[in-house]
C-alpha cells in the first residue's frame, strides 16, 4: 500500500496525530517537502512529541525517510534525531543527499525580507524556509552532500551573501569571520548527520519492489500551497499530494489511497485572508488551544469552511477523510458550517485568486447544535461509529455529504487511542 497523508486547510489540521496513528500499517514514512516551518505534536500514553523535521510516523514505522523536498536546519535536526532515538533505538533515519539546508544566514534573511514586505508581510516561522528555497531554485543553494566538503560550502555561502549583500546590510553575516565560522559549524553538523545521508530515491523504489507499505506525510497544508494557496500568503514549497513525486523521488503514478486530514473548524498563523474567521471571540482559540507548535503564536480561528474543503480536496484528489478535534467543537452550543461562497450577491464555483475578491467575498453559514462533552469515551472506543453522539453524527454526515468523501477517520483527542476509525482502516 502506497499512501499520502496531507492538511486539508491553514495547516495544524492534527496531521501528526493522524499520521502517527496509521504509520503502524507502514513500513516506511517520508517527508517530501518543507522544513522546520512545521510542528507536529504527537500523544503517546500521555506523553507529547513534537517533531518539526522527523516524519510523525517515526515511533511506529520501521524507516523515516526525509525527502529531497525538503530545507533541512542542521542543528535542529540533530536535536530531534538525539530525542527520537532515546524513546526508539531501532529506527532507520535515511536522509536525501538533494535536501537543502537552511543556515542561520537564511534566518536573518527570512526576517529581513518580512520588514521589507512591511504591511504585506506574511507572518513567517522565521525559520529560513522562503530563502533556503530561493537559493534552490537561484541554483546557489547548499545541499546536504555539499556539507562533506568545506570549500563547497564557503563557496556557496559567499556567492547567496553576495546575491543577498543589501538584505544583510548591517548584519553580523557582513563579516568574513561570522561567514566563515557559519562555513566551520555546517561541516560540523554535516559530520554529524552526513551518516544518514543516502539516495534515496533508490531506497524508496527498492521498498516499493520488496512490497512494503510507504506513507507520504506531507507538512503545512493545501491552502499554503505556492500554487494553489491563497498568495502569497503562503508557504514556499508545493504542499499537495502532487509534490510528493518532486519532493521525493517516486512515482505519483504508485499511489493508491490519499488521505486528507481536516480539523472540524479553521485555524491560521501568519496574514492574510480567512472567510470563516471568527472575530472578537477567543472560546474555540482556548478550548481547542490553538496556538502554534513551531512559534507559539495564538492561532486565527474560525469556522469549518466547506468550499475551501472541496477546493482542496479536489486538487488532492482526496480518496479519504480524517476529521480532527470533534471533541473540543462539539463543547460550544451552537456550531456554524461556512456552505458557500458569494461575491455581489451570487455564489461563486471558483476558489478566489485575486485578493480583492477575498474583500468582497461574503460567506453563508449552516447552524449546528452541539454534542457537549464525550461522556461515553469507552463504548465509543469499543463501539466505533455507531456509538458517537447522534449531533456528532449528523454533523459528520453533512460534510460527508457536501464534501463527496467518506469520513474514515475521527479523531475525539489528541491520544493516538483516542481515534475511532470505518472498516477500511482496521
Ligand atoms: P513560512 O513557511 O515560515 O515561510 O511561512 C509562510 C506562511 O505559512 C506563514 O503564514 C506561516 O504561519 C505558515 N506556515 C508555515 N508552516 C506552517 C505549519 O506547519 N502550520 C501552520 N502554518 C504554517
Amino acid at each position: 500500500m502506497i499512501s499520502v497523508i496531507l492538511g486539508l486547510q491553514f495547516g495544524d489540521e492534527g496531521k501528526g496525530k493522524i499520521t502517527d496513528f496509521i504509520s503502524r500499517d507502514y513500513d516506511d514514512v517520508v517527508r517530501f517537502n518543507g522544513g522546520s516551518n512545521a510542528g507536529h505534536t504527537v500523544v503517546i500514553n500521555g506523553e507529547k512529541f513534537k517533531f518539526h523535521l522527523v516524519p510523525s510516523g517515526a515511533m511506529q514505522s520501521k524507516m523515516v525517510i526525509l525527502g529531497n523536498g525538503m530545507v533541512i536546519d542542521p542543528e535542529e535536526l540533530v536535536s530531534e534525531i538525539d530525542l527520537l532515538k532515546k524513546s526508539k533505538k531501532d529506527i532507520e533515519i535515511k536522509i536525501s543527499a538533494g535536501a537543502h539546508i537552511v543556515t542561520k544566514m537564511h534566518k536573518c534573511l527570512d526576517k529581513r525580507e518580512e520588514a521589507v514586505r512591511s504591511k504585506l508581510n506574511i507572518g513567517t516561522t522565521s525559520q529560513g524556509i522562503g530563502p533556503t528555497y530561493e537559493d534552490k531554485y537561484a541554483r546557489t543553494g547548499i545541499r546536504l552532500i555539499d556539507l562533506s566538503n568545506k570549500e563547497i560550502i564557503s563557496n556557496k555561502i559567499e556567492t547567496i551573501f553576495n546575491m543577498k549583500r543589501e538584505l544583510l546590510k548591517g548584519s553580523i553575516y557582513e563579516s568574513p569571520e561570522e561567514r566563515k565560522k557559519m562555513v566551520e559549524d555546517l561541516f560540523s553538523y554535516g559530520n554529524l548527520i552526513l551518516k544518514y545521508m543516502d539516495y534515496t530515491e533508490n531506497i524508496i523504489y527498492n521498498d516499493y519492489r520488496c512490497g512494503k507499505n510507504i506513507l507520504f506525510e506531507g507538512a503545512q497544508g493545501g491552502m499554503l500551497d505556492i500554487d494553489f494557496g491563497i498568495y502569497p500568503f503562503v508557504t514556499s514549497s508545493n504542499t499537495l499530494a502532487g509534490a510528493m513525486s518532486t519532493g521525493s523521488g517516486f512515482s505519483f503514478r504508485k499511489v493508491d489511497r490519499v488521505i486528507g486530514v481536516f480539523k472540524a473548524y479553521t485555524s491560521k498563523v501568519g496574514s492574510g485572508p480567512f472567510p470563516s474567521e471568527i472575530i472578537n471571540d477567543s472560546t474555540l482559540r482556548d478550548l481547542g488551544s490553538e496556538y502554534g507548535t513551531t512559534t507559539g503564536r495564538p492561532r486565527r480561528v474560525g469556522w469549518l469552511d466547506l468550499p475551501l474543503l472541496k477546493y482542496t480536496t479536489m486538487v488532492n484528489d482526496v480518496d479519504s477523510l480524517a476529521i480532527t478535534k470533534v471533541d473540543v467543537l462539539g463543547q460550544l452550543k451552537t456550531i456554524k458550517v461556512v456552505t458557500k461562497y458569494t461575491i455581489d450577491g451570487n455564489e461563486i464555483d471558483y476558489f478566489p485568486r485575486r485578493l480583492e475578491d477575498f474583500e468582497k467575498l461574503r460567506v453563508e453559514y449552516r447552524e449546528f447544535p452541539g454534542w457537549g462533552s464525550i461522556k461515553n469515551q469507552d463504548s465509543i472506543l469499543s463501539g466505533g461509529y455507531e456509538e458517537l453522539p447522534e449531533n456528532m453524527r449528523k454533523f459528520l454526515e453533512f460534510i460527508e455529504e457536501e464534501i463527496g468523501k467518506s469520513i474514515d477517520i475521527v479523531s475525539l483527542g489528541e491520544d493516538r487511542k483516542m481515534t475511532i476509525t470505518k472498516q477500511i482502516f482496521n
